[in-house]
């Protein structure tokens, strides 16, 4: 119960970080812009960065990723500038008493077209499908499923490559929790797993991969891509979404 209540602590700063970053967002800001936004809420309550210096081919460089249109996670901030008509992945991780906090949104920046804004929906839904089998008792493949099935019932495509995850004191920890997968398959829900469900669906085809700068990754057929993530635990009353505002 201690542990849960830190995990809420670092879910609460992150998603206020998260909101931060999503009202700096409009067309003619820089993706390093959106980034300070959350960065300073971050220093406001003397929260740790999960991402920054996370290792990969070398030390992730910022606090959060921010992935634009084609770009489906781990985009690094910088001079981009959004334009009217992107869609925007944040995604970001706080540490707040040993404890990491994992969410992601995608929002469009002004007016967005059709096929962008039913992207954006059907993967929230997706999540949320996901985070409504966070119960004690179903395994990790009905999590998966549940979320596989609401995306491709809307004709899009789930990423095999990236997966969610295990969160506590480390950002990632076992189980993994893919994307799509079999019902009544994976390890069993206990009460007090937390884990971070995070589909990273593309328009087009699901295949994907990295830029030059090693860490930026994209769809192979330069569609749309969207990613959605909650910390979510499993408690005796169901799902509990730590990183709600
Ligand atoms: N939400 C992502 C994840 O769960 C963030 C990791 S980005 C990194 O994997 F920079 F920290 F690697
Ligand atoms: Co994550």
């Amino acid at each position: 119960a201690r542990d849960l209540q830190a995990m809420r602590s670092a879910g609460l700063v992150n998603a206020q970080a998260l909101a931060a970053a999503v009202s700096a967002v409009r067309p003619g800001v820089t993706t390093a812009d959106v980034n300070a936004a959350a960065v300073e809420v971050l220093r406001q309550h003397g929260a740790g960065m999960a991402f920054l210096g996370y290792p990969g081919p070398y030390p992730y460089p910022a606090a959060t990723c921010i992935s634009v249109n084609d770009e489906l996670v781990h985009g690094i901030p910088g001079p981009r500038r959004l334009q009217a008509g992107d869609i925007v992945s944040i995604d970001c991780g706080s540490v707040v008493d040993g404890f990491v906090g994992d969410s992601a949104i995608t929002v469009g920046v002004g007016e967005i077209a059709e096929e962008a804004q039913r992207l954006l929906e059907v993967t929230c839904a997706a999540l949320f499908a996901g985070i409504e089998r966070m119960r004690v008792g179903n395994r990790t493949g009905d999590v998966s499923a549940a979320i596989q099935s609401v995306v491709e019932r809307a004709g899009f495509n789930v990423v095999r490559e990236y997966t969610g995850h295990g969160v506590g004191r480390a950002m990632h920890e076992d189980p993994q929790v893919p994307n799509y997968g079999q019902a009544g398959t994976g390890p069993t829900l206990k009460i007090g797993m937390v884990i971070a469900i995070e589909p990273m669906i593309n328009a087009g085809r699901a295949d994907v991969r990295s830029l030059d700068d090693g860490w930026t990754v994209v769809t192979s057929d330069g569609g749309l891509s969207a990613h959605f993530e909650h910390t979510v635990a499993v408690t005796e009353d169901g799902p509990r979404i730590l990183t709600l505002e």
